[in-house]
Parts: structure tokens; sequence; C-alpha cells
């Protein structure tokens, strides 16, 4: 790849056009503007090289290339007679050494990602900023998770705030989530000690305890205890009166966390909630502000996934129908297809063999919106099929769903073999590669790595930082 073809691509035509005719304005002064101009192109040209040469393999500049084609074509849905949106140059403070990952990641993504179609709205810019999260991002954990019966100041209630000792225990599987994140959190590079350089501090209770606590329980008694710990914070430390609390967040994948923060006006309008029910409907639900946390049942490591030709089955839905009208809209539809494997409660043979002989999987909205069927679906290779309404799907703003998922509407229930099989099966071979590929951050590690579940939350409270607060 030389320098003029990676400026190039770079420069819209227009510009292109724009930056050839301004010499050719009357008040110039050609010869010397002609020298800046070329001066500048060589610097930008080399600039580019330089970022270039961090990505080894020429896929990532053809992402670049295809980013600006798209842009251009959207200019053909501008309403009429408005000029074009001005193409901003890149910043000069950008330097190479601010856009170089280190190595271990290039390689990565060398290897591995097919840019061109692949499941990242723009993974360069993903890339290039999970790197600076993974440099300077620091989170504080109050003491309370750290602080087990035998400690002098821990409360009777000390085992909500600690992290789970076992949080592979069947019968947590539907939160596995909102314990692996505290787990992974307390091993992470990105906790600090010192709050005054934390840029989001994290209150440790777990929903999911709460509930099975008798002495509490209820949601309104969750609310309460929540209430109580977040006033006792608020006394105690002087951190969160500096921003009412917009920069502290918790976790959880219980539905019943969902009213947790009702009673307390700075928890549920400024505190980020990290929630699996993710859904734009929800009361206390405010998207930008919160984030969508992948519901992950725990399983072992799928060692190969059953290839795209051997799965015979079009479609794979099995659970329980009593609490959703869209499942028993799918059940009446289907259930005496034997196309298509759609079962009321449990099928004929394993759960998990549902996801590996068929093609598609169906996530049918239940109680709440999500359920951990999408992440079973990538777990095991089968494309989820998302009909749940007003689901803010995880990390949406990082992976294009559309590229590894088929999203249809549940009033459009009706046409969903028909949509499915006239998928062709060349994007059904590039949506299955694009799966694989986003199959690592639905993975919950004890100890967090890569890109894996906790890195992808821990980016979306990092982009939810730089709360301002001089009054601390
Ligand atoms: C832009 O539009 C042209 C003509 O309509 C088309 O051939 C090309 O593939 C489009 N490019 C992108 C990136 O959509
Ligand atoms: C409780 O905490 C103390 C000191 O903080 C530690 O020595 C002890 O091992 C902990 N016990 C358990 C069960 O974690
Ligand atoms: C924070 O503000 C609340 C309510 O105004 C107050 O009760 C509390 O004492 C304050 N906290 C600190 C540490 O000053
Ligand atoms: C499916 O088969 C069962 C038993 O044969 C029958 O009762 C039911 O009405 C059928 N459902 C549909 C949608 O055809």
């Amino acid at each position: 790849m030389n320098a003029s073809s990676v400026f190039s691509m770079l420069v819209s035509p227009e510009q292109e056009e724009r930056t050839h005719r301004r010499p050719k304005h009357p008040s110039s002064r050609p010869h010397a503007l002609h020298l800046r101009l070329l001066l500048l192109a060589v610097l930008m040209a080399a600039l580019m090289v330089a970022i270039a040469s961090f990505f080894r393999g020429s896929a990532h500049i053809n992402t670049l290339k295809f980013d600006i084609d798209s842009s251009e074509n959207s200019s053909k849905f501008l309403v009429k007679g408005k000029p074009a949106p001005p193409q901003f140059p890149f910043p000069s403070s950008f330097s190479s050494a601010d856009a170089a990952p280190p190595p271990s990641i290039t390689k990565t993504i060398a290897n591995k990602v097919d840019i061109e179609l692949g499941p990242y709205h723009n993974w360069q810019l993903f890339a290039l900023d999970f790197q600076e999260m993974m440099r300077s991002f620091k989170i504080y954990v109050y003491p309370d998770a750290f602080m087990n019966q035998s400690h002098s100041k821990s409360s009777p209630f000390s085992p909500i705030f600690l992290p789970h000792p076992d949080p592979f225990h069947t019968g947590l599987g539907n939160y596995f989530s909102e314990h692996m994140f505290k787990v992974a959190l307390l091993r992470s590079s990105l906790i600090t000690r010192h709050p005054e350089e934390a840029h989001l501090f994290f209150l440790p209770f777990s929903i999911n305890l709460l509930r099975n606590d008798p002495r509490v329980y209820s949601e309104a008694s969750i609310s309460e205890f929540v209430t109580q710990y977040t006033t006792r914070v608020r006394r105690d430390f002087k951190f969160w009166n500096a921003s009412a609390g917009a920069d502290h967040f918790y976790v959880y994948c219980h539905s019943v966390g969902r009213e947790a923060a009702s009673k307390l006006h700075d928890l549920y309008n400024n505190a980020i909630q990290v929630t699996c029910s993710s859904s734009y409907f929800q009361r206390y639900y405010v998207s930008h502000k919160d984030v969508g946390l992948p519901q992950v049942w725990p399983r072992p490591h799928e060692k190969a996934l059953t290839p795209p030709d051997a799965r015979h089955k079009l479609v794979y839905f099995s659970g329980r129908i009593q609490n959703s009208r869209i499942r028993q809209e799918l059940i009446a539809l289907w259930g005496n297809d034997s196309y298509v494997d759609v079962f009321s409660g449990s099928p004929p043979f394993s759960y998990e063999e549902g996801f590996r002989r068929s093609k598609y999987c169906l996530h049918v909205k239940g109680y709440e919106v999500n359920t951990a069927r999408v992440s079973d679906a990538i777990h095991y290779g089968c494309i989820p099929v998302i009909i749940s309404n007003y689901y803010e799907l995880p990390f949406a703003n990082v992976l294009d769903w559309s590229k590894f998922s088929v999203i249809i509407n549940q009033r459009e229930i009706a046409l969903t073999k028909n949509k499915l099989l006239s998928i062709t099966t060349p994007k059904y071979l590039n949506m299955f590669r694009n799966l694989c590929q986003v199959r690592k951050h639905f993975c919950w590690n004890k100890t967090p790595r890569g890109f894996d579940s906790f890195h992808m939350t821990a980016y979306q409270l990092w982009l939810r930082r730089n709360i301002n607060r001089p009054f601390r």
C-alpha cells in the first residue's frame, strides 16, 4: 500500500476537487499555496502510512475506504438544495502514537477480523478507544465488597456485597452475569484503591442475593435496602454528592432489580444502571445513561461448532409459553411443522442439541425482553433471531447486530419463516463468520481478559465517564 493511495482514500473526490480548485482563486498566490498544500498532503500521507503500519493487513485500510464510501453515498439522502456537510479533516493533534494499539491486539485484528462485512460498526475506532480504556480507566469499589463477617465494620448483610464464592453454582444460571461482573471487576486491572483518581464508583450490592435473602426478598424491601445503602454511601463518603451520583453505577441481571432505584431520585435519575433487562419501555431504564448487560448462561467451552452445512433444521425454539402471547403464537404457527423445531416446554432431545443442529435460533420475548437464549445461540453458533420489541441489545453501539442476527418485529412473527428462507447462503455464511467473531464478547472470565463480557461492559461504562465534579 503506497502513501498516495492511502491518502486518496481519506479524501473524498469532492474534497479533492475543492483542494485543487482553491489555488486558482484570483487573490491567492498559486505557487506558495500549491507548495503548502503539497506539504500538507505529504504530511498527511506520512501520518496515514504511520497509522496504517500499525494495522498489518490491508483489511483495515479497506474499512476506512468502506466507511468513507458509504458516507458519500448517504449524501443522496440530504434534502435537495442544501450543501453537503463539510468533511472534517483529521485533527492535527492525532498522532500515530495515540492511534497505535499494542502489538498483541493488532495481531488479533489482522488475523481474525474480516472487516468489510464484519460485525462492528467501526472496529478501528472501537479498538483504539478500548486500548485507551485499558490504559486509563479507573473504577473505585466501595469497601463493603471486601468486608466479610469477620471484619469489624461489616454489616449483617455482608454477603450481599461480597463477590459470589461460586458464581458457576447451578441455580444462579440466569443471574450469572450479575455475579461474574463483580468477580471479574475485583480481579481486573481497572480497579483502584484511590477514589480520587476514579472515573466511576461501583455500588456492590447484589439484587439476586437480596432476592434470595428471606430478610429482604420482596421488591419493596429490595428497594428499601438499596435506598438505605445508597443513603449511607452518600453520608459517609464525599463522592456521591460531588455529582449527585452521576459517576456511580450498579449491576444486576435479576429483573426484580428494575424498581430498586425507584425510591431515590439521584439513584434512578443520575446513577448508571447496568442491567440485563434493558428495555426502552422499562420505567426506570434510561437509554444512553443505562447499560444493557448480556444475559449469559454459564456453559463449558464449546470446542467445535457445528458447521453451517451440518445444521439441518431451519429454526429452533424451546421454552415456556405461558407468560408470553408471542410464544403462544409461535407454537400455533409452527408447532406441527417438521422443518422447524419449535417446542412448548422441553424438546424431545437436549436443549443444547437444538442450538447445535439448527441454522437459526429464536429468542422470543417472555415476561422480560431478555433471556439467556441470545447468548446461548451465539455460544452454539446458531444465528439468533430476535423477536422482542424494544430490547436494547447489549453493546449495540459497538456491534452491528444486523451482521450476525435477524431482528423481527413482534407484529411480523407470521413472516418469520419466509424471511429466514429468503436469506441467501452467502449472506448466511457471512453472518455465521461474524457470529464466530462476536462469541468472545459473550463469555465471562473470573479474571477478565481480551474483549470478554467484562471488558465489553466496562467499555460501555468508559463511554459514560467524564463527569464534571469540581465541588467534591
Ligand atoms: C454507492 O453507490 C453506488 C451507486 O449507487 C454503489 O455502486 C456503491 O456500491 C455504493 N457504495 C456503498 C459503500 O454503499
Ligand atoms: C475474611 O476477612 C479476613 C480479613 O479481612 C480474612 O483474613 C479471612 O480469610 C476472610 N474470610 C473469608 C471466609 O473470606
Ligand atoms: C450529601 O448530601 C446529603 C443530602 O444533602 C447530606 O445528608 C449528606 O450529609 C451529604 N454528604 C456529605 C458527605 O457531606
Ligand atoms: C397440531 O397437531 C395437533 C395434534 O395432531 C392438533 O391438535 C393441533 O391443532 C395442530 N396444530 C396446528 C397449528 O395445526
